[in-house]
């Protein structure tokens, strides 16, 4: 399975991605407001390997994000915490490293909702994003994420496929006007 924008593609994980993951998790820069990982190879190809598991039943589905242009893994992106029978997904591991091109995160973004609402056919997306965490706080805003409640360290979100269907256009003429690819 692959899913597929103007400048980047998303594949499943591989066991052989262990390496590139946890260099991301590792990684300050990246991992501030996501859960922690130990700097352990084995310990996350064993994490890979039961997640497998989770995919073969399509319970999960995490992907690697790369450029078009080269192939390059550039990210991490995963769908999980499926509920009742397509009733709410949310998604996560969300991660782009400097090689990331200039609208990655809009292309990741779209990918994302268009294969858990269109393709899956969820009928909401449910999301806890750290307090802290003002930059994609306002990246789920601007998408039109609705703020329903909170707990001490996490805004609760919720999106439906009405709110994003009133975004998506807008959001892939800017991706599609967008020339240079960094
Ligand atoms: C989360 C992450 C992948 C987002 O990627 P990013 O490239 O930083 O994304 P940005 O917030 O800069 O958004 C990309 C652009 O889209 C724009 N954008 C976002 N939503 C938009 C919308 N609805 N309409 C118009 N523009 C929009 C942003 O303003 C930004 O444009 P700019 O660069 O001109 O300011 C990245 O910041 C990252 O790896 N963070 C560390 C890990 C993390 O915290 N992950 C999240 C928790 S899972």
């Amino acid at each position: 399975m692959e899913l597929k924008s103007k400048t980047i593609f998303l594949r499943l994980v591989e066991q052989s991605d262990a390496e590139f993951i946890l260099s991301l998790r590792i990684n300050n820069n990246y991992s501030k407001y996501l859960s922690r990982v130990d700097d352990n190879l084995s310990e996350q190809e064993r994490w890979l390997a039961d997640y497998k598991k989770r995919e073969a039943l399509e319970q999960e589905f995490y992907f690697i994000i790369c450029r078009n242009s080269d192939s390059l893994p550039i990210g991490t992106v995963r769908i999980y915490d499926f509920i009742g029978d397509r009733e709410s997904f949310s998604w996560g591991s969300w991660i782009l490293n400097e090689n990331k091109t200039r609208y990655a995160a809009l292309e990741c973004a779209l990918l994302i909702y268009d294969f858990a609402f269109f393709t899956l056919g969820f009928k909401r997306c449910h999301m806890d994003i750290r307090k802290q965490n003002i930059k994609v706080i306002e990246f789920h805003k601007k998408f039109g994420v609705k703020m329903i409640g909170e707990t001490e360290i996490d805004l609760l979100g919720h999106y439906f496929p009405e709110d994003y269907l009133s975004i998506r256009e807008k959001i892939n003429t800017m991706i599609e006007s967008y020339d240079k690819i960094s």
